[in-house]
């Protein structure tokens, strides 16, 4: 039997960034994923290279250069003739840039020295050292490590009633390769998922409508980013109805049909060509085997760690969407780098405090750290200083003056307690924040700071200058 120092079950970005982290600091380790590509190859990279963030940033960008001719090349003087979409050739490209993914991980594994086994891994029992994990793929074998990481991801989760077919009730996955854009497209959850799908087929065409439980729209988003970015999809056509009770979903040869309550109880239906069930993530522990060797779930069904990614097992480890906290690639990465330093005796460390969160449509929306209303529930003093991208001469250059950065500085100290975007390249601009937070600056250290001009940039300096009330240029 083959033996490792480090075992990491899952090949996404928790469990490949771990395995690769763990084979620097001189570990023998292997990584097991059993994602395949339709040829039955591997495809590393788990949710995120093969059906998350890649393939929905491809699309995204895109639908968006494809509206951008359609629709805005025209106030540039630049008029475009017999416009056309060639939606196979855009999927194709999508599944291209995925693959250049999937091939880049299995170049690092090889660079690194990571054993790589495709398959199924699960739990067989403790072992003389560590543990034993069956791996299950075109041959069967079995291998012991001393340390094993668990980083097997999450799914989709169906509405009860209606599960995904891929066919005309699609999970994130079925609606990344949709054939056709649909004439109607239904959507169930105004989250992440949800408005950057949603956003892809209204840019490709499609009449869509999103149907969403809470009575309030991104709840986790600062209000009042959340309002101005609410009027941006208002304006583009992307119709969002909130505190609705979805009823009964069939699908049939024509579509879907489904019933719902709207806010004020009215019942309603809706009649679509796909419907997109995007309405949050489950753990994922299928096939895992954790009760072989005891390892302890919660109720939700992901693996209990603490706050160091310990399980209930010595030497096992779990990372990423499997376990509590944010459901994001870069979440996950850092839980791995930082396991794997810690099976190392180094202090490897997470700060949950600074993970940003992006959402990929238009305009962008990005923040870090605490909205103004937790700040508020929180009884904390706070400062708030907003500065709105019409202001900003990089951004009127661009044609898109949507939107605003928002700066959230304690009352006393101006120490930078949160940072709110919604606008163009929202994803690029959180970073400096983010960066900011790590070293605990003040709204003040970033006032002082040089941007470049003309920049968006300037916009974050701005919003940290209207902290003190003092913005240059509005
Ligand atoms: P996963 O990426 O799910 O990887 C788990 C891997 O483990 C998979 O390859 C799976 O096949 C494998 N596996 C599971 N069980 C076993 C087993 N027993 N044996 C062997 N292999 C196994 N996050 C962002 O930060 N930014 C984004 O822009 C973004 N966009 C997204 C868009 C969509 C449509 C979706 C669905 C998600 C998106 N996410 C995004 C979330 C992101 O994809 C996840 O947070 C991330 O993939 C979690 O990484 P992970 O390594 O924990 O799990
Ligand atoms: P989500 O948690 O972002 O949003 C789900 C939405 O569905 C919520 O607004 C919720 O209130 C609503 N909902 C739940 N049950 C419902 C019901 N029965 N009827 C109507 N609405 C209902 O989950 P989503 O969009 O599925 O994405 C899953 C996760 O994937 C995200 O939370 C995020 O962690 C990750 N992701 C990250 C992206 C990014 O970083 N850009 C992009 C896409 C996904």
């Amino acid at each position: 039997m083959k033996h490792f120092d480090v075992i990491v079950i899952g090949g996404g970005p928790g469990g490949y960034i771990a395995a690769i982290r763990a084979a620097q600091l001189g570990f023998n380790t292997a990584c097991i994923d059993e994602w395949k590509n339709t040829d039955g190859k591997p495809a590393l990279g788990g949710t995120c290279t093969n059906i998350g963030c890649i393939p929905s940033k491809a699309l995204l960008q895109s639908s968006e250069h494809y509206e951008h001719a359609g629709k805005h090349f025209a106030d540039h003087g630049i008029e475009v003739k017999g416009l056309g979409l060639h939606l196979d050739k855009m999927l194709a490209r999508k599944d291209q840039v995925v693959k250049q993914n999937n091939d880049g991980i299995q170049f690092l594994f090889k660079k690194n020295k990571v054993s790589f086994f495709h398959g199924r891994g699960s739990f067989v029992k403790a072992a003389d050292v560590g543990y034993e994990i069956k791996v299950a793929g075109a041959a069967e074998e079995t291998i012991s490590g001393k340390h094993v990481i668990v980083a097997t991801g999450s799914n989709a989760r169906a509405l009860p009633g209606a599960p995904f077919d891929e066919e005309n009730i699609l999970s994130n996955d079925g609606a990344l390769r949709i054939q056709g854009v649909p004439k109607k497209l239904g959507l169930i959850g105004s989250g992440v998922i949800g408005l950057e799908m949603g956003s892809v087929w209204r840019r490709l065409g499609s009449e869509v409508t999103v149907l969403e439980a809470l009575p309030t729209f991104l709840g986790a988003v600062d209000e009042q980013i959340a309002r101005e970015a609410k009027k941006a999809f208002d304006k583009q056509g992307l119709k969002i109805e909130l505190g609705v009770k979805v009823g009964e979903v069939a699908a049939g040869k024509k579509g879907v049909s489904v019933a719902w309550t709207n806010a004020n109880g009215e019942a309603q239906t809706l009649d679509v060509d796909k419907l997109i069930v995007s309405i949050g993530r489950v753990p994922n522990t299928n096939g895992l085997n954790p009760d072989a060797v005891g390892l302890k779930l919660d109720e939700r069904g992901a693996v209990l760690v603490d706050d160091e990614c310990r399980t209930n097992l010595p030497n096992v480890w779990a990372v990423g969407d499997v376990v509590r906290g944010p459901m994001l690639a870069h979440k996950a990465e850092e839980e791995g780098v930082a396991v794997a330093e810690r099976i190392a005796g180094q202090h490897g460390h997470v700060n949950f405090n600074t993970i940003p969160w992006v959402i990929y449509t238009s305009p962008e929306i990005a923040w870090v750290g605490q909205t103004e209303q937790q700040l508020k529930a929180a009884g904390v003093k706070y400062k708030a200083g907003t500065f709105p991208f019409m202001a900003n001469g990089r951004a009127r250059a661009l044609g898109d003056t949507t939107g605003m950065v928002k700066f959230l500085a304690q009352a006393e100290t101006d120490e930078i307690l949160g940072v709110h975007i919604v606008g163009p390249m929202a994803s690029e601009l959180i970073s400096e924040a983010v960066v900011a937070m790590e070293f605990r600056a003040s709204a003040e250290d970033i006032a002082r700071i040089c941007h470049a001009h003309p920049s968006l940039s300037e916009a974050t300096k701005e919003a940290a200058l209207a902290v003190d009330k003092r913005t240059l240029n509005f």
